[in-house]
């Protein structure tokens, strides 16, 4: 006990005696977290806007290239500007992820521009319907499976053999809450977004003995253009806010952070873990 006191009483006099003040020892600790993912490069679908492009700044804060990427040129534009007028490192792509020649388009990219790839997020996702699952058409099946969740697998077929060479490697899903607590009217895309929770489980197992983890991040009702929080959400669900614990809507930089922890070493004996964002956790 008395060694125990002896010891701790050093050490706090130790952090008292040390010539560099506790704010510079504050902002150097924040520095080496900022560059928790240096060197590292980093792709992202559907990342222009919304959580997608949170996403993309938080991880060229944390010190990563980023590969920007969606289906509209101007989008992908604006988003690099204004990414590189912060002076981060991005660069940026057109890439629809239901497209074949996009997705090469997007691996030939973050090759040529940042040699190789350590991370894949998968943002993307559409629901082009509001209505009964059963009265939902083939080819509106055909769109949400295509986009959801064929999409990041297929992409990630294309970036494997580049992230092997790097000897480990991340990838990050994003599922939904609705693959917990569906919203009625919403089936198909709830469907699609409860496939992904497997999907994130098989490929945690399978790419687990290259040394790449497999994660899935579960957003709550973000404020994004997607959501329409104000338009089409309430027509949906009334009463969807009160229920949930911190009674308010998510921002998409509150969906950022943990990328970038699953990403980071920090993360390196987690994988296929679907992790909610919702105010809330709707799992049992
Ligand atoms: N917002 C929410 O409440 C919420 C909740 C749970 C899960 N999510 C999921 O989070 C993801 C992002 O949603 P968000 O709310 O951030 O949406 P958002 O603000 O509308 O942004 C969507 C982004 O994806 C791009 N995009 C759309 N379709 C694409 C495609 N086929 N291929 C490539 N890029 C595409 C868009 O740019 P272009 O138009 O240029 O393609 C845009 O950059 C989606 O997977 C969604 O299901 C959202």
């Amino acid at each position: 006990m008395t060694a125990m006191f002896r010891a701790a009483s050093q050490a706090f006099r130790g952090l008292h005696r040390s010539s560099v003040p506790l704010s510079a020892r504050m902002s150097s600790n924040r520095a080496d977290r900022r560059c928790a993912l240096a060197e590292k490069v980093a792709v992202i679908t559907g990342s222009t806007k919304g959580i997608g492009f949170a996403i993309a700044r938080r991880l060229a804060e944390d010190g990563a290239h980023v590969v920007i990427s969606s289906r509209k040129q101007q989008n992908v534009d604006r988003a690099v500007a204004e990414l590189q007028g912060e002076g981060l490192s991005v660069t940026g792509t057109v890439c629809h992820v239901g497209k074949a020649e996009d997705r090469e388009r997007l691996v030939a990219t973050a090759l040529e521009h940042c040699g190789g790839v350590d991370f894949l997020v998968c943002v993307a996702g559409v629901n082009p319907l509001v209505g009964s699952t059963l009265g939902a058409s083939e080819q509106v099946w055909d769109k949400i499976l295509d986009v959801n969740v064929k999409s990041p697998a297929l992409l990630l077929s294309q970036l494997l053999p580049h992230m092997e060479k790097r000897g480990t490697g991340a990838v990050v899903l994003v599922s939904s809450m609705v693959a917990y607590v569906p919203i009625p009217k919403l089936g198909v895309y709830n469907t699609s977004k409860t496939a992904l929770l497997g999907l994130c489980k098989s490929l945690a197992v399978e790419l687990a003995p290259k040394g790449i983890r497999v994660n899935c991040l579960v957003p709550g009702i973000i404020k994004t253009e997607f959501s329409q929080v104000e338009k089409t959400l309430p027509r949906l669900l009334p009463d969807f806010n009160d229920i949930y614990g911190l009674q308010r809507f998510g921002e998409p930089e509150e969906c950022a952070g943990i990328v970038s922890f699953l990403c980071s070493p920090d993360a390196s004996y987690i994988t296929g873990e679907n992790i909610v964002v919702a105010g809330y956790s709707p799992k049992l």
